[in-house]
């Protein structure tokens, strides 16, 4: 007990795995081999000592160290090698001088490996047949490619050479200042690198074309030449968006071009590599024939994301992964604020909209939890810093980021983060850093105002707060609670909240409270008002009976209000603190209801219900039918040919969020509707329907096209359909073929199969029956954690369930498994209390 707590108050630097600071690498100079087959190099590493040291150590993992030498420079070369032994532990490498050494010197080492299966290092994949070698770091993983003191804050320079098969080109951070032929081998040689971390480093080999803008810089979008035309989207997004950057942060780019490349094979979505920045080919390539909107949406917020990082995470980086959100939290914050303000043209989309679903409620729908943990909370080691990508980091920490800029108003917050990255350019920083920066343009713009008072306890604590209502005459009563569900927590202190309240006057009005203690007391200026105006903050509001319905039918309240207002009463029922009628009963008034944004967010709710009662059959039909409801007449306006095709974004989200509902709930005229059309005739966006239409009638020939199809769209199209299949042996086959299946795909197959009602139990028996199996061909961690998440949330009937939990506790002690069987056993038990309260309960 006492241990414990002064190990928690020396953390995190006690248990933290990193690198003494006694030796700092200030150069590399990187020349490698990639062979078809696997790929050796050399690294020279200009190191410096400022107090004499006799032993150090630097990263490297699965790599096969010779020829190891530390020479101390002098003025007058040839240097003198001094003698040292070497110590290899897992992910490290321990040097013993014989003597001690001061100042200025370099290591040398030559290194060879394998190229690596799990998508992390540098690995190998295939691009239409063409093998191709790329890498993806982040967040430790550089030294599993060559030796480096692989962490975020020793920054150095990089000077790289690549050797490659004739034929294939390479691509660095920097610009290719040199080829050269040898033999059989081409030499690339690209130009030095600023002062940067080690995850960002890259190089990628392959045979590949290229479609370039030039602006300030060029800007390449590198696919493979047959696919280099569907680049044009992104390439249009990362000018706009670049330019945008470069002005709101007043900072320059600092490198000399910017490639953005598609690897077929790939983990994640997209990696910020500084100059190179690496996606999968769903994230990057637009092919009008058959990228739905929904795609093309995701691959502008993509490249803006990534292109964010070049500033926030490549500039300015994190000192530790502790602070990994000040990277991720604040890259989803500037994406839809880069598309908002420079991409309208491109594609117009209200993005600030789809915040509130997007991050907002994803955000607090894992915050509310019981396994959350704090948007800034102490990693010490890679395994732990890998689950850390999740909705915490990225979705609360870009609400937060939000709410500070809604709380200090945009120019006095665009301010500070000017501040921010001319002072820590090039260097570290810590999320204190960051609130100092914002208290400091406030103060100079005469605002009063502690940043890190309001702000610093959103990221240095779980969880976030629910306000309840109560009403006086004159005077609203508001009392905040934390928001927990599944379980009950006790002695929160109260968080300090920015308040916007609109209050329905006449003229509308938005007034601003700061609610700091655990009850407020506010003059009620009007019968009618709206709590957390615009989502400006990350809480949800349980308002007096009746409050609710009012506000719906409220003419004039905007999308975002509705959103939250619906959004809120849905996740308070869940967490049981609401009836789920209360929330169905307003659906109803959506009858007249056109905005996407707003359907879609009912419509997942009605689903996630749906999909919890799937083994009840009274409960199951009523949400079915009330889907059914929503969509049945809206789907008959629909016209399904291409030479119909809506133009305006909303009516095309709209329709395709139908159509894609309709086939999914199995409504007849819509399936039949889509089997009648012909493929050439058919609107790209109800692709995935179309497959799903057909999976049924012709198995083999949709699994052929997820086999064969080079086109993104189409490929991930298939997959899904094909989990969607309503015969039992074609479920049966796909677990028999999983090996077809591409490993960065399977996440598809298995969100689909979870989705399917009939046959989900059988699929999750299969999945934990198979899981080795999977878990060896997928290879990579995150997408294996991906899987269990999707898979084993919602397996609620008692025979399975068993199976389930016992398969969860044998991932006991797996560390690498621990977010994906904490985020399952949470929706367990969520489900199961809601079952259980509902048990005896007529709906209708
Ligand atoms: N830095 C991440 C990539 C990453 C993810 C590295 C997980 C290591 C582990 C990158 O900037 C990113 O956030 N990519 C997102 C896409 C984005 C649009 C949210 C992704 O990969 O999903
Ligand atoms: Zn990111």
């Amino acid at each position: 007990m006492f241990l414990s707590q002064f190990i928690l108050f020396l953390s995190p630097s006690l248990m933290r795995k990193d690198l003494p600071r006694t030796v700092i690498p200030q150069h590399y100079v990187l020349s490698l081999d990639a062979g078809l087959d696997s790929f050796s190099g050399s690294v020279t590493i200009h190191l410096n000592a400022e107090e004499p040291v006799t032993t150090f150590k630097f990263n490297s993992e699965g790599l096969k160290l010779s020829g190891l030498k530390i020479v101390k420079d002098s003025d007058s070369k040839p240097g003198t090698t001094i003698q040292a032994s070497t110590k290899e532990e897992v992910d490290f490498v321990t040097v013993n001088l014989e003597n001690a050494i001061q100042g200025k010197f370099t290591l040398q080492v030559n290194f060879s490996a394998e190229y690596s299966t799990s998508l992390e290092g540098f690995y190998s994949s295939k691009y239409n047949g063409d093998p191709m070698f790329s890498t993806h770091f982040e967040p430790a993983d550089a030294r599993k490619a060559f030796p480096c003191f692989d962490q975020p804050d020793m920054k150095a320079t990089f000077d790289i050479e690549i050797r490659v098969p004739a034929g294939y080109i390479a691509l660095s951070n920097e610009k290719e200042i040199e080829r050269k032929e040898e033999g059989e081998k081409v030499l690339f040689r690209f130009a030095r690198t600023p002062v940067m971390s080690t995850y960002i480093v890259a190089y990628v080999v392959g045979k590949l074309g290229y479609v370039e803008e030039k602006g300030r810089i060029p800007i390449r979008v590198y696919a493979h030449e047959s696919e280099k035309e569907w680049g044009r989207f992104a390439l249009s997004i990362a000018v706009k968006t670049l330019e945008f950057y470069e002005k709101y942060f007043d900072q320059e780019y600092p490198l000399s071009k910017l490639d953005m490349v598609a690897i077929p094979s790939f983990a994640a979505g997209a990696m910020e590599n500084w100059g190179l920045v690496t996606y999968r080919k769903t994230s990057l390539l637009f092919d009008a024939n058959t990228t739905s909107t929904q795609s093309k949406k995701n691959i502008a917020m993509t490249v803006a994301h990534e292109l964010a990082h070049m500033w926030f995470g490549n500039l300015v980086t994190m000192k530790w992964w502790d602070d990994l959100w000040l990277n991720e939290g604040f890259a989803t914050w500037a994406a839809a604020l880069a598309i908002a303000e420079s991409c309208q043209t491109e594609l117009e989309w209200d993005v600030w909209t789809s915040f509130v679903s997007d991050e907002i409620e994803k955000g607090m729908s894992m915050d509310g939890r019981r396994s959350t943990h704090s948007v800034g909370s102490v990693v010490d080691e890679p395994v732990e810093v890998n689950q850390k990508f999740d909705a915490i980091s990225y979705s609360k920490g870009s609400s937060i980021i939000k709410m500070v800029q809604n709380w200090m108003g945009a120019d006095t917050f665009k301010k500070g983060l000017i501040g921010y990255i001319k002072k820590f350019k090039y260097g570290n920083a810590v999320t204190g850093d960051l609130w100092a920066c914002l208290t400091e343009a406030a103060e100079a713009a005469g605002q009063a105002v502690d940043v890190a008072a309001v702000v610093g306890p959103w990221v240095s604590r779980p969880g976030f707060p629910y306000i309840s209502i109560t009403e006086t005459e004159d005077t609203i009563e508001l009392v905040q609670k934390r928001f927990t569900i599944g379980y009950e927590s006790e002695g929160d202190e109260p968080w300090p909240i920015p308040i916007r309240i609109l209050w329905m006057g006449k003229e509308p009005e938005s007034k601003s409270y700061l609610m700091d203690k655990e009850t407020l007391s506010i003059k009620k200026e009007y019968p009618l008002y709206k709590l957390n105006d615009e989502v400006s903050g990350f809480y949800r509001t349980m308002y007096p009976e009746k409050q609710n319905e009012r506000l719906i039918q409220y003419n004039g309240l905007s999308t975002s209000n509705v959103m939250n207002t619906i959004a809120d009463i849905f996740a308070l029922s869940r967490a049981l603190h609401a009836k789920i009628q209360t929330a169905v009963g307003l659906v109803d008034y959506l009858d007249q209801e056109t905005n996407y944004e707003i359907l879609s967010l009912a419509i997942s709710w009605l689903s996630y219900f749906r999909s919890l009662f799937y083994d009840n059959k009274a409960k199951y039909d009523y949400f079915h039918s009330k889907l059914l409801g929503m969509i049945k007449e809206r789907f008959e306006s629909i016209k399904i040919e291409k030479k119909d095709a809506p133009t305006d974004i909303n009516t095309i989200m709209l329709d395709s969020l139908v159509v894609g509902r309709a086939v999914y709930l199995r409504f007849e005229p819509a399936i039949e509707r889509l089997r009648g059309v012909k493929r050439e005739d058919l609107n790209p966006e109800y692709l995935r329907s179309y497959f799903m239409a057909r999976v049924d009638q012709d198995f083999k020939s949709v699994f052929s096209v997820y086999q064969t199809s080079t086109r993104p769209g189409e490929k991930q199209s298939a997959l899904v359909a094909l989990g969607s299949t309503q015969v039992e042996e074609n479920v049966d086959f796909l677990f028999k073929s999983l090996e077809v299946v591409e490993p960065q795909d399977s996440i598809y197959l298995f969100m689909s199969l979870s989705m399917n009602i009939s046959f989900r139990n059988k699929a999750a028996m299969l999945f934990i029956e198979n899981f080795e199996r999977i878990r060896k061909h997928i290879g990579n961690a995150g997408l294996v954690r991906y899987s269990i998440e999707s898979m084993l949330s919602a397996i609620y009937e008692e025979e399975f369930k068993v199976k389930v939990k016992g398969f969860l506790e044998s991932l006991k002690d797996d560390r690498e498994m621990k977010s994906a069987m904490d985020k399952c056993n949470d929706e367990l038990v969520i489900g199961e209390k809601i079952r259980a309260e509902y048990n005896s309960v007529n709906l209708d």
